[in-house]
């Protein structure tokens, strides 16, 4: 399958279409950005460890039953993936807090949360990504029905639990990460986007290090070194 026009270009991908019209190609690129963009870098290397821990992590989720866009990783920068009608929540699942949770709502950094929490932010950069709650999905049309919300948050939960143990057998803490979902032509929610250092936090068990884009966002150096360690880990235990 090859790549034939330019359809989208965001900030970690670009979006082609094929000569088939149910599916895309994803480019992964080497570019960096946090703060919605008012921090900017590129990172050698970083698109094909994004491109192929997501491959690794959505055919692990499908084979436990939760429906994804994925179709097959083409090469070290592409994904084919099936096209979708992107549904624009960014569906944030914490077990940890830390982040934007720990600076809005005070709770200590680092603090074991009594139970998984899914929040909704409305993926709109010129809005800076708002919290949103279900009626606001509803109003702003984001979503027909409740039914979806409460599909979409129970899908987060699903991928939640077959992502952490999994990680916590490779000795990282999967302390939060963000999912997208969209519409396939037959109308079903399904998985999409991708699954990577960029969009998890990963903790290391044993020494707190931070595996993730946080490494970017902080200042630590040592961003491609952690994605290599973290694509290791699902690699070795495979
Ligand atoms: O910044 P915050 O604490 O809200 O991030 C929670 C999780 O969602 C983190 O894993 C972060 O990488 C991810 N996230 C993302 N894209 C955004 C916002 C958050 O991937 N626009």
């Amino acid at each position: 399958m090859e790549k034939r026009e330019l359809l989208y270009e965001g900030k970690a991908k670009k979006l082609f279409t094929t000569d088939d019209q149910n599916l895309l190609i994803s480019e992964f690129k080497d570019d960096l950005t946090a703060f919605n963009g008012a921090k900017k870098s590129s990172e050698a290397g970083k698109g094909a460890l994004n491109n192929k821990i997501s491959t690794e992590l959505f055919k692990l989720i499908e084979s436990k039953g939760v429906p994804t866009h994925f179709v097959g990783m083409l090469d070290d920068n592409h994904m084919l993936h099936k096209r979708v009608d992107v549904i624009l929540i960014e569906v944030i699942v914490r077990n940890i807090a830390t982040g934007s949770l720990s600076k809005n709502l005070g709770i200590e950094d680092g603090k074991v949360l009594p139970f998984t929490l899914v929040e909704f932010d409305y993926k709109n950069d010129e809005l800076g990504d708002p919290k949103l709650n279900d009626q606001h999905a509803l109003i702003l049309g984001l979503v027909d029905y409740q039914d979806e919300l409460d599909k979409i948050r129970r899908m987060a939960r699903q991928v939640n639990d077959i992502l952490k143990p999994y990680f916590a057998e490779k000795g990282l803490n999967l302390v939060d990460f963000k999912l997208e979902f969209g519409k396939d032509k037959e109308g079903n929610i399904i998985l999409a986007d991708e699954i990577s250092p960029d969009n998890c936090r990963f903790w290391d068990m044993e020494t707190g290090e931070k595996m993730d884009k946080d490494r970017f966002r902080q200042g630590l150096g040592g961003l491609k070194v952690a994605y290599e360690e973290v694509l290791n880990r699902i690699l070795g235990a495979k």
